[in-house]
């Protein structure tokens, strides 16, 4: 049983059902696994995101609950995101920043879009992903190695849905808030800057 409400996006029209499905929850199945076969589905759809100059700039550092490269992972996050040590799969995205500003740019770009393509993935596969920018990045960085110019943008956490009835109040309370958007009268214009466009 769980004490959620609907998490799904309220849209003005239908989109991909995945799309509007996916949220950031904090309530993971500490019990459940994610298997190999899924591992590579949630890689291969990061990997064949879109890549600026096919530079394919990211790396992932990957962790299953229990191994070595999860624990190591798990301690760099901040003490918000405890609630990931639940998570079946641990991913450490990381951006090679190139030689300079536009290549670094886009670096952090390729890597949100294979965010949110493995985000999808997991979706579609009945997970759950949350991504967190609260991590030691330096941790991260001495644990694995990660080169010079190699950046760990965020860790993602994937698995699946945990109890809302048994989790903490506090990650309830949290997971309970209304999902808030703009409206895209704020945010899509046409024309000038700030004029709504009319659809
Ligand atoms: C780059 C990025 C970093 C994030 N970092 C964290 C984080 O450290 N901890 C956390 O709980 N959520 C984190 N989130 C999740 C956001 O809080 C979440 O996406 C936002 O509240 C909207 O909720 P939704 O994903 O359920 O729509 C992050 C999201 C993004 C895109």
């Amino acid at each position: 049983m769980t004490a959620r409400p609907d998490r799904t996006a309220r849209t003005r029209v239908p989109i991909h059902r995945e799309l509007a499905d996916r949220w950031s929850p904090r309530a993971f199945d500490a019990d459940a696994t994610v298997s190999a076969v899924e591992v590579t589905a949630l890689l291969e759809a990061a990997r064949w995101s879109a890549t600026w100059g096919q530079r394919q700039p990211v790396r992932f550092v990957v962790g299953l609950r229990g191994d070595a490269t999860f624990g190591a992972l798990a301690v760099t996050l901040k003490r918000g995101n405890s609630y990931a040590h639940a998570a079946g799969l641990l991913i450490l995205v990381c951006a090679d920043e190139g030689d300079d500003e536009k290549t670094a740019l886009y670096a952090a770009v390729d890597a949100g879009a294979a965010i949110a393509n493995l985000t999808v993935e997991a979706v579609s596969r009945g997970l759950v992903a949350h991504p967190m920018a609260g991590f030691d990045g330096d941790a991260a960085r001495e644990a694995f190695a990660v080169p010079a110019g190699v950046r760990p943008v965020a860790i993602v956490a994937v698995g699946l849905l945990g109890d809302y009835a048994t989790a903490e109040p506090k990650v309830v309370e949290r997971d309970s808030q209304p999902r808030e958007r703009l409206p895209l009268e704020q945010i899509a214009f046409a024309g000038t800057w700030g004029s709504p466009i009319v659809l």
